[in-house]
């Protein structure tokens, strides 16, 4: 920061830069627009200065808003990107808000029973850390700090294929083995290689993500890396905004990082999964009650209903509205996960009650790292946490497995 400017100009500055880099610009109707979204925005820019630790907190949001001064531009717009013109991302949450709670009285709530089981383990609560690449770009500590925090705190943690820390450390800062995640490499050897090592590492659960098998338009994070000066060169390979060779990659025949490698991929797939490792699988990124019969007849043991947040592919159909025909098809038969969108503990009790079994999310625990590293990591499972909750004696829901589709209601 040169030394003439403060905290506040340097927030505004980037708000200006985010504000024209952003989709909202464009679709608030150019300059008079503009106008509009800041008079939103200024009030709640007063507000920000109060957020200067992570217990300040009061929502998910006030630690994007942090995490949007503190993290570096470009790798901002690596958490905030989702594709085209948002319009999926925008649905996770569109689809969300016009769900209602369907509140009963008269219940007695004065204890409550947020617990769930995952493959014969239990957890505290049905909220899961989802997996998320490159978190040290994020903060100092990242995937260690989220870890840590995924430990504090109780929370099954999912680990990337493209984690910027190896998960034998991953494994150890967490004091027990994470989920892993696999992005298919773009040969056979590699992709056995990865879940080889995950099995050493004693992961129990290997989540295949193939939601980026088509590969993925991310414009915004574009314009997020248009804008930062840095020289990204000093982290990234020479020249280019490639990443760095990822711990879990090193040693392997280079190839698209993301699941872009797997275009080729089918069922066929899966079986030959099953020949490398006795993991339990969980598929995650299926939509639709096609994928989830078929799932259930390749012998899956979970599915996780995903748009990676809206990063993925543009479908333009949230989650939430996706997961009823899932859970219809599975019918119980085996765990369901869904994410994309969640913010609110009310969230939450919406996935559980449209049939998931866990609700995972992704930029709430990275607004909380980038902000704060692991107590900020701690403070978003702890916001999201209290406010489950909290809705659950609110609406008169003693109990996780008292939650269902009479708990929601769609105007
Ligand atoms: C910065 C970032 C990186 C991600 N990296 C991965 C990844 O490596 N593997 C994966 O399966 N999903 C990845 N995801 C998707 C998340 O697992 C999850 O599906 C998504 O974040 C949920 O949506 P939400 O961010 O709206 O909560 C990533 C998401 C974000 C925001």
């Amino acid at each position: 920061m040169p030394p003439t400017e403060t905290r506040t100009d340097v927030r505004r500055r980037d708000f200006l830069r985010w504000l024209a880099a952003s989709p909202l610009l464009a679709s608030a109707g150019g300059l008079a627009g503009l106008e509009q979204v800041i008079a939103q925005e200024a009030p709640r820019r007063v507000f920000d200065d109060l957020v200067q630790s992570a217990d300040e907190a009061l929502d998910v949001f006030d630690l994007q808003r942090v995490a949007a001064s503190k993290v570096p531009t470009a790798h901002y717009g690596y958490i905030m990107t989702g594709v085209d013109g948002e319009e999926t991302y925008a649905n996770n949450r569109a689809a969300l808000e016009r769900i209602y709670l369907r509140a009963r009285r008269l219940v007695d709530v004065s204890t409550l029973d947020t617990r769930v089981s995952l493959f014969g383990r239990e957890w505290p609560t049905p909220l899961i850390v989802a997996p998320a690449g490159s978190q040290r770009a994020f903060h100092a500590e990242g995937e260690l700090a989220t870890a840590r925090a995924a430990r504090a705190r109780t929370h099954l943690q999912t680990l990337s294929t493209v984690t910027s820390t190896a998960v034998e450390e991953v494994n150890e800062a967490r004091g027990e083995p994470v989920w892993y995640q696999l992005y298919a490499r773009p040969d056979w050897e590699g992709t056995a290689a990865l879940v080889r090592r995950s099995v050493e590492a004693g992961c129990p659960v290997l989540v295949l993500t193939v939601d980026l098998n088509g590969g993925s338009n991310r414009l915004t994070l574009e314009r997020y890396e248009r804008v930062d000066d840095r020289n990204c060169a000093n982290c990234h390979t020479p020249g280019g905004r490639a990443d760095p060779v990822k711990p879990m990659l090193r040693g392997l025949p280079s190839g698209p990082a993301d699941g872009s490698a797997g275009a080729a991929m089918t069922w066929d797939f899966i079986r030959r999964l099953r020949d490398v490792t006795d993991q339990k699988i969980v598929v995650k990124g299926l939509v639709t009650r096609e994928d989830a019969e078929l799932a259930v007849r390749h012998g899956i043991d979970g599915i996780w209903v995903s748009n990676h947040g809206g990063r993925a592919e543009g479908d333009g159909r949230a989650t939430i509205d996706a997961l009823p025909e899932v859970a219809d098809e599975v019918a119980g038969r085996m765990p369901i996960i869904v994410d994309s969108g969640f913010r609110r503990g009310s969230d939450l009790i919406k996935g559980i009650a449209r049939g998931a079994t866990a609700v995972a999310v992704g930029r709430p625990y990275l607004w909380g790292l980038g902000a704060f590293g692991q107590e900020g990591v701690e403070r978003a499972l702890e916001i999201l946490t209290n406010e489950l909750e909290l809705t659950m004696r609110a609406i008169g829901a003693p109990s996780v497995a008292s939650l269902g589709p009479h708990s929601i209601g769609v105007d």
